[in-house]
């Protein structure tokens, strides 16, 4: 191989490791990737083709270096007379040979998206969803689809009357670890209220604001977009009207939806659990889709559900420190409870329900 087919090598290669940047960069945009190994080797990769062509052209840069500067151009280095028709086919195959040597690596190497098939025994849509939302690099062409705007980053009421909660990191409770431990789905409450202290820190452990700098909260959040909405069924609070009210993480307080006894409502859409009108209070979790749709596409669903376990658990725990108990359901009538809280059941939905008291 003569200096000049390795020039070209190189420069080929520079060319095809830049494409390769560009798409583990795509990529990594795509995904809200902090770190992609890919991206960084085929960086390192692009940086070491480019260094090495300007080592063997230093002549080159030299001369053209010291003519832009202004100073005399030393002789020109100049190549041995060729045939122009030679030097031409030359390139033309290895542009040829490169082409194809670069397509095949990239057709044999990128994980393509398979085909969705329905698995052949019994399958819900969720497994089909499961398959359809698997990421490749052909799914870059989701990009084209209209996947909407960013819309409002979060939830206020403007009209609704306030209630400002109490500092939480006040309180202390059990340990992590013992928490962990006593944890258990507590279903059966004594008909004690829970302090607003004891509200607030609940509600802190859920979704409040533990970076104010960044706006970073208790539970993660992909992209720290936060979909999750959190409303409370107010049942039985010392110094707080019974009622559903909206939790402001940024502000810290509540926001009064409506007034009333919601016990027998949360009941019956809750498909007849009893224990979730004795709780002291009820924390019912919605998604606001379009806050990670616009940036995740089709991975939106398992995120929301992903973040609405994570709120729960520290939802869990939180209640379980404080001596307190704690029940998630999954089982209620969506319809109903979206229609309780006021929310449309398809831009914002509700997710799970916690039910959270002082144990019998
Ligand atoms: C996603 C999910 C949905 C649940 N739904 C209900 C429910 O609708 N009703 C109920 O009584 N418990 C429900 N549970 C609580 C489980 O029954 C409970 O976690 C399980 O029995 C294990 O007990 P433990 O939580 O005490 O460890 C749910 C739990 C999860 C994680």
């Amino acid at each position: 191989m003569t200096q000049r087919d390795l020039n070209y090598l190189l420069i080929a290669l520079s060319l095809l490791s830049g494409l390769y940047v560009t798409v583990t960069g795509a990529v990594t945009d795509l995904f809200g990737l902090h770190q992609f190994a890919f991206h960084r080797y085929a960086g390192y990769l692009c940086a070491v083709f480019v260094l090495l062509h300007l080592v063997l052209q230093r002549d080159r840069v030299t001369a053209y270096l010291r003519g832009r500067l202004g100073r005399p151009r030393r002789q020109e280095v100049s190549a041995p007379p060729r045939d122009e028709g030679v030097r031409r086919g030359r390139r033309a195959f290895l542009a040829a040979a490169l082409t194809g040597i670069g397509g095949f690596l990239l057709g044999r190497w990128l994980p393509l998206r398979r085909a969705v098939e329905l698995p052949a025994e019994p399958a819900d849509l969720g497994a089909l969803y499961h398959q359809w939302s698997k990421p490749g690099y052909s799914g870059l062409s989701g990009v084209l689809t209209d996947w909407g705007s960013m819309p409002l980053p979060r939830k206020t009421y403007p009209a609704a009357p306030k209630v400002p909660l109490p500092d939480p990191r006040r309180a202390r409770g059990l340990s992590l670890e013992e928490a962990v431990e006593v944890r258990r789905s507590v279903r059966h409450y004594a008909d004690v209220p829970l302090t607003l202290e004891e509200l607030s820190r609940l509600l802190h452990a859920a979704q409040g604001i533990t970076e104010p700098r960044f706006g970073f909260r208790a539970a993660p959040s992909a992209g720290a977009l936060y979909p999750i909405e959190l409303y409370v069924v107010v049942h039985r609070v010392a110094g707080l009207e019974m009622g559903i009210y909206h939790y402001a993480p940024h502000e810290h307080q509540l926001e009064r939806v409506q007034s009333g006894d919601f016990r027998a409502r949360i009941v019956a859409v809750g498909i007849g659990q009893d224990f979730l009108g004795t709780a002291g209070v009820c924390l019912v979790l919605t998604a606001v889709f379009q806050r990670t749709r616009w940036r995740y596409r089709e991975r939106t669903y398992r995120y929301v559900l992903l973040e609405a376990g994570h709120i729960g658990q520290n939802i869990y725990l939180a209640a379980t420190s404080m001596g307190m108990g704690a029940c998630a359901v999954g089982a209620f009538l969506d319809d109903a409870v979206n229609e309780l809280l006021g929310v449309d059941g398809e831009q914002e939905a509700a997710l799970y329900i916690l039910s959270v008291g002082k144990r019998a």
